[in-house]
């Protein structure tokens, strides 16, 4: 009897894990790359958190894209920062190293906002020089649809000469949910 719930508890455990990394997609990390750099925005540190679990997984290099702005209340965030992202515009951000010379595959991470990239991410990738470097795109958001803002960015860094190879997206939540999901996707 106790094998048989042990055995039954397991295989709950497994089905809920599969479903809440159901749009994650796999194999990101098929041909190890040597140098890996992690760029992110975060606002309320759910993007941080993955940024820094996939940084740790590959032993990445991390550069953090913040706002010259931040965004605190309500009002900057939901209805100036959503409006922009709606528009696909570029913030003001603080000044950072835009040069991906020398990394063989860079990690770029956005919060989804009205379905798109957010515009500290969107100034980010008008700034640096895409061309030849491997890109995975990686999102978090509060439901289930990255799509839209994978398909942006992807857009965008393709006429600058890169390649995306995959993207994923990691629903917001329980830090520990987050980040299994997160280290299934590498
Ligand atoms: C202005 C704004 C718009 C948002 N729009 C969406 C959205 O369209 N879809 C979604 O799933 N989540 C949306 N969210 C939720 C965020 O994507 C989610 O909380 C994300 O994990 C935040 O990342 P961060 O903690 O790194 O800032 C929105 C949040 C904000 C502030």
């Amino acid at each position: 009897m106790n094998r048989f719930l042990i055995s039954l508890y397991i295989l709950l455990l497994t089905v809920s894990t599969d479903v809440f990394s159901a749009d994650v997609n796999k194999n990101i990390n098929a041909d190890a790359p040597e140098k890996v750099l992690v760029v992110y925005y975060s606002r309320t540190g759910n993007t941080q958190l993955v940024a820094e679990i996939i940084a740790l997984a590959l032993k990445a290099e991390v550069r953090r894209i913040e706002e010259v702005k931040e965004r605190k209340g309500f009002i900057s965030a939901y209805l100036f920062g959503g409006y922009s992202a709606i528009r696909e515009k570029c913030s003001d951000i603080k000044p950072m190293d835009f040069n991906l010379e020398g990394y063989d595959l860079i990690f770029l991470g956005s919060p989804v906002w009205a379905l798109k990239p957010v515009p500290a991410v969107n100034a980010f990738v008008s700034k640096a020089n895409f061309k030849n470097k491997k890109v995975v795109l990686f999102f978090t958001m509060g439901g289930t649809n990255y799509q839209k803002a994978a398909d942006i960015l992807t857009k965008i860094i393709e006429e600058k000469g890169g390649i995306v190879k995959s993207s994923f997206g990691i629903q917001s939540g329980k830090k520990e949910k987050m980040s299994e999901s997160t280290r299934k996707a590498l």
